[in-house]
């Protein structure tokens, strides 16, 4: 065991580090179009139900793990009775969180890049403000990817307390803040109302489609950072006397509300778009989506505001980054978490040399962009992310001691014996949520 790992000083300070780990882009661009092409709020309803039943239990099995253990995954399941054979498992979840991060951090630079375009129009360097959106520019997207390393390194350099928490706690707020303003705003647009109308109503008629539910439990696991260890390495720095119960639940109820919320501002947006002339469909006739849409449709739609476009931009290009930020700070703690505790390496020297590797992985990803890119992204998201939280599920439900784990629970919440939680949580962490989760991976290897 190291000598001092750090930890959350505060509840504030945990669900603002929690939760700004879940909120990401998948909240603010997965989200609202994976909804606007499945039949709007019927996605939002399947979507919810799979966050709370099937994300959630999830998200509780890794806060116990890691708080019992007080480690990393591979030093978790090193120290827990039963978890020898699980170890492999630890050390492919800290692989799959970097390469999450080595792509994750490639799109984040194109939000930064797209957050610096305002100053330069600002001051009249069209030619730059021009550079730097041009997503087919090597050296500017490797050097908005180096930006957003040096940043997602400098966070992680100061650990626990004075990192990971001090920069979610300001963050975060922040967040909140611009997007509600945003929100706002965009809603008193013209055509905005077409887009309400396409996320608020549902098309019942997609709700039993399989594809949608697959859909929606995917995206509850990558919004929610489940399967990688992200979450039990967050709820190894949680104090004794908090509440884990609560804590999973605040944490899945802002991450659906910021999803929520994005819908609300992006789909409107696209309306907007629209009513000005942008085209919003792709030729087979489905919403534009991915890449597109946030740096075509939303830029064109900036753009057709005038002079007020400028700062409306900035906004929507700064909160992009920070929702981006405050997620890839986890993705990095957790295989420097394995360094320092495992490993017994200094944090700063790990830190730098851990981001150096995953860095240099974002470097080739961006020069072979349309060969590797959408491949580590499926490899990762799609099929290393369920199987992992299916191995989650099996450890703490059929493996782990029970008294253990009841023990853990305790701690905060002296009665949680007694709880429904403890009469229903069980239940889906050793048969409903595996089975969902297998029916998942079986979907993306197309068996279905
Ligand atoms: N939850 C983050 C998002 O929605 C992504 C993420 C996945 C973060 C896995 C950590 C681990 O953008």
């Amino acid at each position: 065991m190291a000598k001092s790992r750090g930890e959350f000083s505060s509840t504030f300070g945990f669900v603002m580090a929690a939760a700004g780990s879940a909120i990401g882009l998948g909240n603010i661009w997965g989200f609202p179009t994976q909804t606007a092409q499945n039949g709007g709020a019927a996605f939002v309803l399947v979507y919810l139900v799979l966050a709370f039943f099937i994300g959630y239990p999830l998200l509780m099995a890794e806060f116990v793990i890691g708080r019992h253990a007080r480690s990393n995954p591979v030093g978790a399941y090193r120290s827990i009775a039963g978890g020898k054979t699980f170890v492999p498992a630890g050390y492919f979840g800290i692989i799959v969180a970097g390469l999450i991060l080595s792509f994750y951090s490639i799109l984040a630079g194109w939000m930064v890049a797209h957050a610096v375009e305002p100053f330069f129009k600002l001051i009249g360097a069209d030619h730059l403000a021009a550079w730097v959106v041009d997503q087919s520019n090597i050296t500017r997207n490797i050097l908005f990817t180096s930006l957003f390393y040096v940043l997602t390194i400098g966070i992680i350099i100061g650990g626990v307390k004075s990192g990971i928490e001090k920069w979610s706690s300001r963050l975060m707020p922040t967040l909140i803040f611009m997007m509600i303003l945003l929100t706002i705003y965009v809603l008193t647009l013209d055509g905005a109302s077409d887009g309400l109308e396409v996320y608020l109503l549902p098309d019942f008629n997609k709700i039993t489609d399989p594809q949608l539910i697959l859909s929606a439990l995917g995206q509850s696991f990558f919004s929610l950072s489940l399967g990688v260890g992200t979450m039990l390495v967050y709820g190894s720095y949680i104090a004794n006397k908090e509440n884990l119960v609560y804590l999973g639940v605040f944490v899945t109820l802002a991450d659906i509300a910021i999803a929520f919320l994005a819908g609300l501002l992006i789909i409107p947006a696209m309306y907007v778009a629209a009513n000005a002339g942008t085209e919003i469909f792709d030729p087979a006739g489905n919403l534009i989506s991915g890449p597109t849409l946030v740096f075509q449709v939303l830029p064109e739609l900036f753009n057709s505001m005038g002079p007020v476009g400028i700062p409306v931009a900035l906004v929507f290009f700064v909160l992009m980054s920070i929702a981006a930020l405050t997620s890839s700070i986890s993705m990095l703690e957790v295989p420097v978490s394995y360094a320092v505790d495992t490993r017994n390496l200094q944090r700063q020297h790990s830190t730098w040399v851990i981001g150096g590797v995953f860095w240099i992985i974002s470097i080739i990803l961006v020069a072979n962009f349309e060969t590797l890119f959408g491949m580590v992204v499926s490899f990762t998201t799609q099929y290393s992310q369920p199987l992992l939280g299916l191995i989650i599920c099996i450890f703490i439900g059929w493996v782990m001691n029970r008294n253990s784990i009841l023990e853990e629970l305790k701690k905060g919440s002296p009665t949680v014996a007694d709880s429904i939680f403890m009469k229903v949580w069980p239940v889906f962490v050793k048969v409903i949520s595996p089975l969902l989760i297998i029916l998942v991976f079986l979907q993306s290897l197309n068996v279905f």
